[in-house]
């Protein structure tokens, strides 16, 4: 359940972007539904370059605020909905835009993303979904994995929180792949993100992460 009524104010108010299907934004808000998570964070807001994105129905099911971004490459109008929402820490869950500058500065260590190989190899612009698997697979790597790390101004790029290998098996193909790291993706990412707004996990002044999941 979804926590209803007014939030304490140390509670931190997350927003979660996403372009696709949703099950890391399941797995976060099931997360933060209740225990010890729910006294940290709660999820306020889903917001979508996509109108159709599965996510967005998600949200709305919960009964969370959901919203398309008229146009993603809007920074400032994009912080401004963050500022109105009162929003501290944003999580991209599958979100497949570039975030404007504005976010990433402004939101420095209070942006997360979760990515389905083990950066920094497989990452980068044109890098997500099956395409990640693929290439791993035309790699033959035996070896993949997820990765959580804070944004930076790069694509799949920034300081990382948490990876957890996955084998790669000689009959998989990108489907077999991908539901194998999402499973992992499921697990980590919720965890890192309750971390980081818990703050036992912190981006330091020097760049690195001190802490862990
Ligand atoms: C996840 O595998 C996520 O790691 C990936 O998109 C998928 C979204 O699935 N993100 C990237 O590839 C970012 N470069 P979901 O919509 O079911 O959460």
């Amino acid at each position: 359940m979804q926590r209803s009524g007014k939030l304490p104010s140390v509670t931190a108010r997350i927003a979660v972007l996403a372009s696709g299907t949703g099950s890391n934004l399941e797995a976060i808000l099931n997360h933060f539904a209740d225990g010890a998570a729910a006294e940290t964070g709660a999820v306020v807001l889903v917001a979508s370059d996509n109108p159709r994105a599965g996510a967005l129905a998600r949200a709305r099911a919960r009964g969370i605020p959901a919203t398309t971004l008229p146009n993603w490459a809007d920074g400032p109008a994009i912080v401004d909905r963050l500022r109105d929402a009162r929003i501290d820490t944003i999580a991209l869950a599958g979100y497949l835009r570039f975030l404007p500058p504005e976010i990433t500065r402004g939101y420095r260590g209070r942006v997360l993303n979760v990515h389905p190989a083990l950066l920094p190899a497989f990452g980068g612009r044109g890098m997500y979904g099956h395409r990640v698997h693929d290439a791993v697979i035309a790699a033959g790597a035996r070896v993949s994995g997820a990765t959580v790390h804070f944004v930076d101004e790069e694509y799949d790029h920034g300081p990382i929180i948490a990876q957890e290998p996955v084998p790669v098996f000689p009959d998989d193909d990108a489907a077999t792949l991908a539901q194998r790291v999402l499973r992992t993706e499921h697990a980590i990412y919720p965890r890192s993100i309750e971390a980081v707004v818990a703050g036992r996990v912190v981006l330091c002044e020097n760049g690195r992460v001190r802490g862990s999941i």
